[in-house]
């Protein structure tokens, strides 16, 4: 009953060196690594990983921002790893993010908000196949 999510540190957590952090509470939280690249993001995927939202306003500055620096793409696998890291994440805002979360101890902005988690196993499919093709 493994569930698999996509994972990114995003530009803002590398440059800040909260890589380590990040993995190692996903880790103690006892999902299990399947995938990790450190890659820079080309504007072509980037906005085919954000299509969603792409009549946003804040579209623009989104794909600039997740394209500006290497990021770390995971795939994480365990028991409802979707729910279960978007727990660990906290908040999609940051201020209102609990602290004790990734988001709630680490970030102010909800742009910057260091990292992202599938919110779905449909979207989890359609990201990993993005990110890494091979996987099987
Ligand atoms: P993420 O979980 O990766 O999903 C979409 C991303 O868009 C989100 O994290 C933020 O980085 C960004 N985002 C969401 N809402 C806003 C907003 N109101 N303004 C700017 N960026 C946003």
């Amino acid at each position: 009953t493994a569930e698999r999510s996509l994972v990114l540190v995003k530009p803002d957590g590398v440059a800040r060196g909260l890589v380590g952090q990040v993995v190692a509470r996903l880790e103690a939280k006892g999902l299990r690594l399947v995938a990790a690249e450190l890659r820079t993001l080309t504007v072509e995927v980037a906005e085919e990983h954000y299509g969603e939202h792409r009549e946003r306003p804040f579209f623009g500055s989104l794909v600039e921002f997740i394209t500006s620096g290497p990021l770390l793409a995971l795939v994480v696998e365990g028991p409802r790893a979707i729910e279960a890291f978007r727990a660990l994440a906290g908040a999609t805002d940051p201020v209102k993010a609990a602290p004790g979360t990734i988001r709630g101890d680490f970030a102010l902005e909800v742009q910057n908000n260091i990292v992202h988690g599938s919110d779905s196993p449909e979207s989890a499919a359609r990201e990993i196949a993005l990110f890494f093709p091979g996987l099987g």
